[in-house]
């Protein structure tokens, strides 16, 4: 109920404008947020990466309204990874980008897919000049099929492309069987949008189930698997299967979010397994942030004590 309430919360404005205006609501952002620009997201990177974490950075924003906007989002990605690239971040798979497909038009009224598929084939070429990758994160199920043919199109340029499936949609486990081809770079996730019954599993429990089914798939096929969770008894369950599989620690990578159980992101990575942290930058957090707090209840008492506290 208050997962729905909050996930409401993230697509209204209202909500937007009341919490962005709350004096100190920026101490409890940047504890999830590596700043808003680019020099200070690959100023994080870089200090994840001496400590032997792998990062993917992302550009804040989602639902473009407007063709200019995508451009923009486009060049902003593209100066980005001249950054990475600056700072000696793009070798060995250390530092890549992840863009949401509304970030760069996919929900634009009038040729949304097709300027999106430019627009990520723009960053891609980028990445590769660069030396690096890019994953393309998945939204609301509406945009499902619309994602995973753009990266199916470009995977054609850019087999290396990554792509991200949702473990609470019915769906995923079929889409995981697709996807688990050699080279093909899938991050699984459980998925952080609401979505209809008849799309999606409703309860904890069953999307937890579809993970571990999703990620037997993956382990068990030929792709490069990116476990993207906090969830404990998940990572366990990937140690299992690794072993059952055969995969050593270079052929499959975990993911967690940047602020959220960084000793855990550590121990991993000092045990010899490739951890990534996803790290998203940017002024546009308010939709990001609510969506954190929707999977963890007890981080809205944690924001509500922060904005008490400081104000
Ligand atoms: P779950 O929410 O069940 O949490 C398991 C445990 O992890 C909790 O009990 C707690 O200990 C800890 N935890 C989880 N969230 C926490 C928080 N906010 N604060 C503190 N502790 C927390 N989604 C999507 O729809 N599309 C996408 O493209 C992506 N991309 C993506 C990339 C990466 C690298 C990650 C890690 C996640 C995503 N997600 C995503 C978000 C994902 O779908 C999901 O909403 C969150 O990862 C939370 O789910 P968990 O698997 O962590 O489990």
């Amino acid at each position: 109920m208050l997962r729905r309430m909050l996930l409401a919360a993230s697509e209204s404005d209202r909500a937007r404008k009341l919490l962005v205006s709350a004096p100190l609501a920026r101490g409890v952002v940047a504890r999830y947020v590596a700043g808003d620009k680019a020099d200070e997201a690959v100023a994080v990177a870089d200090r994840l990466s001496a400590s032997g974490l792998l990062v993917s950075l992302d550009h804040l924003g989602e639902d473009t309204s407007e063709p200019r906007q995508a451009t923009e989002v486009g060049d902003e990605y593209v100066a980005l990874i001249g950054l990475l690239q600056a700072a000696g971040l793009t070798g060995d798979g250390r530092a890549e980008v992840s863009v949401k497909p509304t970030a760069v038009g996919l929900g634009l009224a009038e040729h949304g897919e097709k300027t999106a598929t430019e627009t990520i084939a723009r960053i891609c070429a980028a990445a590769r000049g660069a030396g690096t990758t890019v994953t393309v994160d998945m939204e609301e199920h509406g945009h499902v099929d619309a994602t995973l043919r753009i990266v199916c199109t470009l995977r054609d340029d850019y087999a290396d492309l990554g792509c991200v499936i949702q473990s609470q949609l019915r769906r995923s486990a079929d889409d995981c069987a697709d996807l688990a081809t050699p080279g093909s770079r899938v991050r699984l996730c459980k998925g952080a949008y609401s979505a209809p019954a008849d799309v999606a599993f409703a309860t904890r429990a069953e999307v937890d189930r579809s993970y571990a089914r999703c990620m037997r798939i993956l382990m068990r096929g030929s792709g490069y698997p990116m476990l993207a969770t906090h969830d404990p008894r998940l990572i366990e369950i990937a140690a299992a299967q690794a072993h059952l599989t055969g995969r050593g620690p270079g052929e499959y990578e975990y993911q967690m979010l940047y602020g959220i159980r960084p000793a855990e992101q550590q121990r991993l990575a000092d045990a010899g397994a490739r951890m990534r942290v996803y790290v998203p930058y940017g002024s546009d957090w308010y939709a990001y942030l609510v969506r954190r707090l929707a999977e963890r209840p007890a981080n809205l008492a944690f924001f509500a004590r922060s904005l008490a506290t400081r104000s």
